[in-house]
């Protein structure tokens, strides 16, 4: 059984429901059946979309969470230009689609997972594709306001599960929901800058993306959980980007924000960041590498990532 889903363009508006289809592989768990829906604000401003929130804090108390999160940080993508982005990042200013997966207990609304979507325009071939997370914003942003390149390419910036909602299958509800509304503005394709969690554990703090994605586990599926969630549900892997989101930010700044590890030498160190709250990570996925020049007091990171593109055209919904 699938769980019930629920599309809205405005929070007074619960009315227009899509029956889920599901894509290939994915047929979340029974657990998901009562209680859940889809909430998903489209084709507005980061900044809008907030003020949406902010109005119908009453009817979605969860709401709050997502105020605090996107409170700025040093590192936060809503900050153009901040103290640690090497160029602007004008995600508040991309046109974007806000999914919300709730769920609805006797008393109230609880967020068990989301999502962010914008479009680009892309021809389609790997050689193309964006410089990763930082590179898709940017073309979003430019390719909204050219008008030769109309976009037709969706691309799903962030997908997130809330803790207590984690390993029900919660994620592919939020994915499905993204490629629907992808087929339905008649895209091709889907093409995700996947963030392989498995780069901030200890153990692989550093690694290619290339080599992370060939690791499998011993029944020969992906290591890393995301990425085996996109394989399994019919996406292929089209592209490496080591650079997706980068960052360069000054020795104090990155021990107020990112670590409390001290660095005693210049060069590359395996660093526990347990002072970022971006991505909310556990404490196994709290580890990065970073290069630190202590002569001029700063402090570089990248977070990479490995490009999926889901065939809208092909994905056969049951
Ligand atoms: C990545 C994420 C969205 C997965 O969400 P989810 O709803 O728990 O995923 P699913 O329930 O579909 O689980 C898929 C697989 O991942 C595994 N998994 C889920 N969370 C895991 C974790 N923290 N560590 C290891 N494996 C995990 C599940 O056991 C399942 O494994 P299986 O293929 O053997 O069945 C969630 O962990 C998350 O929000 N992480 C933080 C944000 C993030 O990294 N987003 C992705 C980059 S944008």
């Amino acid at each position: 059984m699938r769980p019930r889903e629920v599309v809205s363009e405005s929070p007074k508006d619960r009315t227009l429901q899509t029956k889920p289809k599901g894509l290939k592989t994915a047929t979340p768990k029974a657990k998901h059946e009562n209680g859940f829906s889809m909430w998903v604000i489209g084709r507005k401003r980061n900044p809008e979309i907030l003020s949406i929130l902010r109005d119908s804090r009453d009817e979605h108390p969860w709401a709050a969470y997502l105020f605090h999160q996107s409170s700025p940080t040093l590192i936060s993508p809503n900050v153009p230009n901040s103290k640690c982005r090497l160029e602007p990042v004008p995600f508040d200013d991309c046109i974007i689609d806000r999914f919300f997966y709730v769920y609805r207990d006797s008393s109230q609304e609880h967020l068990a997972g989301g999502g962010i979507t914008t479009r680009i325009c892309w021809d389609g071939r790997p050689e193309t594709l964006p410089p990763g997370w930082q590179g898709a914003v940017k073309s979003s942003f430019l390719d909204s306001r050219a008008s030769d390149r109309p976009v037709n390419t969706l691309v799903p910036l962030l997908a997130f599960t809330a803790s207590r909602f984690r390993r029900q299958n919660a994620s592919s509800a939020v994915l499905n929901a993204m490629c629907r509304s992808g087929q339905e503005q008649g895209f091709r394709y889907a093409i995700i800058p996947a963030l392989p969690p498995l780069q901030f554990t200890r153990e692989y703090a550093g690694i290619a993306m290339e080599e992370l994605a060939k690791l499998r586990r011993q029944d020969g599926q992906p290591l890393d959980h995301w990425i085996r969630v996109h394989l399994k549900k019919g996406a292929e892997i089209i592209g490496y980007c080591e650079h997706s989101h980068r960052f360069a930010l000054s020795l104090n700044d990155f021990r107020a924000n990112i670590s409390s590890t001290p660095i005693l030498q210049s060069g590359y160190h395996v660093v526990e960041s347990d002072r970022d709250v971006v991505l909310r990570l556990s404490r196994e996925t709290a580890w990065q590498r970073i290069y630190a020049d202590l002569e001029r007091e700063i402090v570089s990171f990248d977070w990479g990532c490995v490009w999926v593109r889901y065939d809208l055209e092909k994905l056969s919904f049951d």
